[in-house]
């Protein structure tokens, strides 16, 4: 097909609601490692990975190697029957699970249904019904998981929310109480313990969190923050499940899911994305105990497909093989610093923050006021297209610039984009 007839083709046969995010949409037409093409040929350095899921570079090599050996062996199994892929997978995930204490895996095709499997499984458990799901947070499409999301342009048709209560994030660049960490004492997090009080049972299923929120505009909490909810939630009877779609498997550096930065041991985990480095893949990882409350049967007909399967266990063995988590961390110090060094030269980008290579800019019209700039958080991802840049974005306001390149991207590669970047921000100035 013409680039004219995919474009017409969308228009006319996919659902409306489905949207671009340039102008101009942008057709692909190949990728291999950091870079995509486009259906002109254009080549474009990738830090967005389709919605942070390249984990470790387009076409990986070693990864298609070993999808291309499974696919002509077995393809599909169903949770029906068994295969060495899945079950290699769920011993591997067993192992580098927080603590090894997450023995479980059930293994499903997208992070909305992980977590609509997660919160199953913690009301089947504890036996209550109540939720608390973060403000700003995005937790999926299904019903459920956008019942879940705390952001209302993905709340869809005012998803109905029986049974899920909303706790305020630790937001510090937008402190919900106006206060300033370390001074604020956590209010956000002591605040839990009123809202348990005043809009639920008393009785909690558990709270389920991102501990970097993605789709939030990469907002990262202080290191007290999650200690000091989980316990609240704990004394109420609930589990802590981490929504780890975008923070696991090294993303966050050094290690392999970002609430072990916070020191929380979570009774659940969710995922999917970067799994299967794009392969489609939701994984639910829970305590014995807890997957033990599930009631059988259960089924999944793609859960834990064997192709899936084997290019998690090869990216897993990658990230291991080439010591990505701690180059992670050292890259994304270097990009951080970069960012940093942007932030003095251009008004624009209020606030820096994420972790590794899991960064964000959050753009404003004004510093002191703190005004968001959705206008020109459009106009700097058109720009950046101009200069071969891929980058997303995110945020309440739409005004936030999500960055996450592969993990064994290069200093020469962070360079190259951080080069480019500054000569996006050049060119649109404030608008
Ligand atoms: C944190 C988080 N949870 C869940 C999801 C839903 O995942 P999926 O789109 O695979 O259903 C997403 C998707 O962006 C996400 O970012």
């Amino acid at each position: 097909m013409t680039k004219d007839e995919i474009l017409l083709a969308r228009s006319e046969f996919l659902f409306p609601a489905v949207f671009h995010i340039y102008r101009e949409p942008l057709v692909l037409a190949r990728a291999k490692d950091q870079y995509v093409w486009d259906a002109d040929g254009r080549q474009y350095l990738d830090f967005f990975g389709g919605i942070v899921t390249v984990s470790i570079g387009h076409c990986n090599d070693e990864i298609n190697a070993r999808v291309h050996k499974q696919i002509d062996t077995l393809g599909h199994t169903s949770t029906l029957y068994s295969s060495g892929p899945t079950m290699q997978l769920a011993r591997q995930l067993a192992a580098i699970s927080p603590g090894a204490q997450l023995t479980r895996s059930m293994f499903t095709n997208s992070g909305s249904e992980a977590n609509e499997t997660a919160i199953h499984a913690a009301r089947m458990y504890t036996g209550h019904s109540d939720i608390i799901a973060l403000r700003h947070s995005y937790h999926g499409r299904s019903q459920l998981a956008a019942a879940l999301t705390g952001n209302q342009t993905w709340r869809y048709s005012g998803a109905p929310s029986p049974g899920v209560t909303f706790a305020h994030n630790a937001y510090c660049y937008r402190c919900p109480f106006g206060l300033t960490y370390p001074n604020c004492e956590l209010r956000c997090a002591t605040d839990v313990k009123e809202l348990i009080r005043t809009t639920t049972s008393g009785r909690i299923a558990g709270i389920i969190a991102e501990p970097i929120q993605g789709v939030g505009g990469f907002i990262t909490p202080p290191p007290e923050y999650f200690g000091l909810v989980a316990d609240a939630v704990r004394q109420h009877g609930g589990i802590f499940i981490s929504d780890e779609v975008q923070t696991a498997w090294g993303r966050t550096g050094s290690k392999w899911f970002g609430i072990e930065h916070w020191g929380v041991a979570p009774e659940m985990l969710t995922s999917a994305k970067g799994l299967a480095n794009g392969m489609p893949l939701g994984l639910t990882l829970a305590r014995d105990e807890v997957a033990r409350a599930v009631p059988s049967p259960t089924i999944s007909t793609f859960g834990g497909n064997p192709i899936s399967a084997e290019a998690a266990c090869a990216v897993l063995d990658f990230i291991d093989a080439h010591d990505l988590r701690e180059r992670t961390a050292d890259n994304g110090a270097h990009l951080r610093a970069g960012l940093l060094a942007l932030q003095d030269k251009h008004p624009l980008i209020g606030d820096v923050r994420g972790m590794g290579l899991l960064q964000a800019l959050e753009l404003v019209t004004d510093r002191a006021a703190r005004t968001p700039a959705a206008a020109q958080t459009t106009a700097l991802l058109e720009a950046a297209r101009q200069q071969g840049l891929l980058v997303g974005k995110g945020g309440l306001h739409g005004n936030c610039v999500r960055l996450s390149p592969p993990m064994n991207i290069s200093r020469g590669d962070i360079d190259e984009f951080l080069l480019r970047l500054d000569r996006s921000f050049e060119t649109i100035g404030i608008q």
